[in-house]
């Protein structure tokens, strides 16, 4: 049966390992597909296979052995990179080739020959410890930009298996697809999937676009005709573990005093000093896609046009270390250390300070208090393919009050229609949005929420999989009667 092996292929495994002097440490990856996957995977009964996170060259056999013991007990199967494969295949032609493209920040691409080589190289690497782990009749989950060639190299070796793919991020539009020297090999790789997904139908019409001009294939409707196959395409928005996340806002929240952590205690603390205090929420993965420059200046803006709200409204940043050896994620950690200081400087106080800003990631249990004490969500990437984090303060708030505030450019919006919308280069328009958000009566509140709550929890992250799970079936059968 299709549900019996699943095998996932993602270059993030679940699990992170660190490296401090000669011991390891195992942390949880951050990031929507780690998070997202993490709570379904031990159900498909495969394995998970990608990379362990650290370069290998450097490790001794029996520590390379000593790891794969720790991800063989967590259903983990790591493909180990060195130091050289890591810069080129992952910060280079993952991270400064694809990313960038796939979000339109054509300015930042890097079109380097030896990125393209490593790329196929790593790609090949993984498809054949896929080969070594897969059996006739499993069925491969392959995810995301990092492995866009691995469906086609599976296919190659293993015509038994049924190949499913994912794409994490948006698929952009064929006039800025075309842009790349590569792209008729990325798409052709792509194609050696039996069904393609994507987070909203806009990243489905533009891959479908690119595959008609690039290659002449036949598509109708959201099948694709290639010589002797059919491979299917369709938008599945991700959700998230709903229940996880409410079941842990109601137990943070029915904690004593006592028992809350220090952030926790920090945080209540803030609104006891004065209760008509408001706290604005935004979490990030450090990365330019995600607009917090923009954010940042709205809420200068804000602060200027309504200067009845400083001291009385805080914004807290939780901005997570992410991809610091690329050169674009360096220069934006000054430019945001830097309007921090700025606006910090300028309307802060003794006993208050506008911005507070974290530049580190958080343990499960804090990210939940955050989401649960902050009366507004701003979230304003200026391009994601789909933002998990707003769906998860909704699922936080258990008392069904708060107003999320999202960007129209994250896939997330689609779904969100209950939410202020805004366009993340409007920065007026995002300080109106925050005055509108912090003055939303309750009642309003809570209908808007009721509403998005309902949506976010009927389609949540097991649903997401299982109709994915699903559709690869109905491929099957397709595929079948095509023969
Ligand atoms: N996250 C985390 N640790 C943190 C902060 C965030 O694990 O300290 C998680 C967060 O809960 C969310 C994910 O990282 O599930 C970010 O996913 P999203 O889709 O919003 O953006 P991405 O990072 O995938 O671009
Ligand atoms: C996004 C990508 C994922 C990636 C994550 C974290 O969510 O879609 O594929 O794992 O960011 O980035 P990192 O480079 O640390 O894996």
């Amino acid at each position: 049966d299709l549900m019996n092996k699943i095998h996932i292929v993602s270059n993030r495994l679940p699990i992170s390992i660190k490296q401090d002097d000669d011991h390891f440490s195992f942390t949880p990856s951050v990031g929507g597909l780690a998070t997202g996957m993490r709570s379904i995977y031990k159900d498909f009964g495969g394995q998970w296979i990608g990379w362990s996170g650290i370069p290998s060259d450097d490790l001794e056999p029996q520590q390379i052995a000593q790891i794969d013991e720790k991800l063989t007990d967590e259903r983990c199967q790591a493909v180990h990179l060195s130091a050289e494969e890591i810069n080129l295949y992952y910060e280079g032609f993952s991270n400064d080739v694809i990313w960038p493209l796939f979000h339109y920040f054509t300015q930042h691409i890097e079109y380097n020959p030896d990125y393209w080589e490593a790329y196929q190289a790593v790609n090949r690497k993984f498809a054949d410890k896929v080969v070594a782990v897969a059996n006739p009749g499993d069925t491969i989950w392959v995810h995301d930009y990092q492995l866009l060639l691995v469906p086609q190299m599976i296919r190659e070796k293993l015509p038994d298996v049924t190949i499913g793919f994912f794409l994490h991020i948006p698929f952009p539009s064929f006039e800025v697809f075309r842009i790349l020297p590569w792209r008729k090999e990325l798409i052709e790789g792509m194609l050696g999937a039996d069904l393609l997904g994507f987070h909203t139908y806009d990243y489905e019409r533009h891959f479908f676009s690119s595959v008609r001009r690039l290659l002449g294939y036949e598509v109708s409707f959201n099948q694709i005709h290639l010589e002797n196959r059919i491979v299917l395409g369709d938008a599945f928005p991700m959700g998230i573990d709903y229940a996880k996340f409410k079941g842990k806002a109601s137990e943070v929240f029915r904690k004593s005093l006592p028992e809350k952590s220090e952030l926790h205690k920090e945080l209540e603390k803030y609104f006891l000093m004065a209760p008509d205090r408001k706290l604005i929420l935004s979490i990030d993965r450090l990365d330019y896609t995600k607009g917090i420059p923009n954010r940042i200046r709205a809420f200068e803006y804000f602060l200027e046009k309504y200067p009845e709200y400083r001291n009385r409204v805080t914004l807290i940043m939780l901005v997570v270390p992410s991809r610091a050896e690329v050169e674009q994620y360096k220069l934006l950690k000054s430019e945001i250390d830097e309007l921090v200081g700025r606006i910090n400087g300028r309307f802060g106080r003794i006993n208050y300070t506008p911005i507070w800003y974290f530049y580190r990631s958080l343990p499960f249990e804090n990210l939940i208090e955050l989401y649960s004490s902050c009366d507004v969500a701003l979230v304003t990437p200026v391009r994601d393919g789909m933002n998990l984090v707003a769906k998860e303060y909704i699922a936080s708030r258990i008392n069904q009050t708060g107003v999320m505030v999202i960007s129209e450019m994250a896939g997330v919006a689609k779904e969100l229609g209950e939410a202020i919308i805004i366009n993340p280069n409007n920065e007026p328009e995002i300080a109106e949005a925050l005055h509108q958000a912090l003055n939303m009566p309750l009642e309003e509140q809570r209908e808007r929420m009721a509403t998005l709550q309902q949506r976010i929890s009927r389609y949540d992250v097991f649903k997401w999989a299982s109709e994915f799970v699903e559709s690869l079936k109905k491929v099957q059968t397709l595929q079948q009667n095509f023969l």
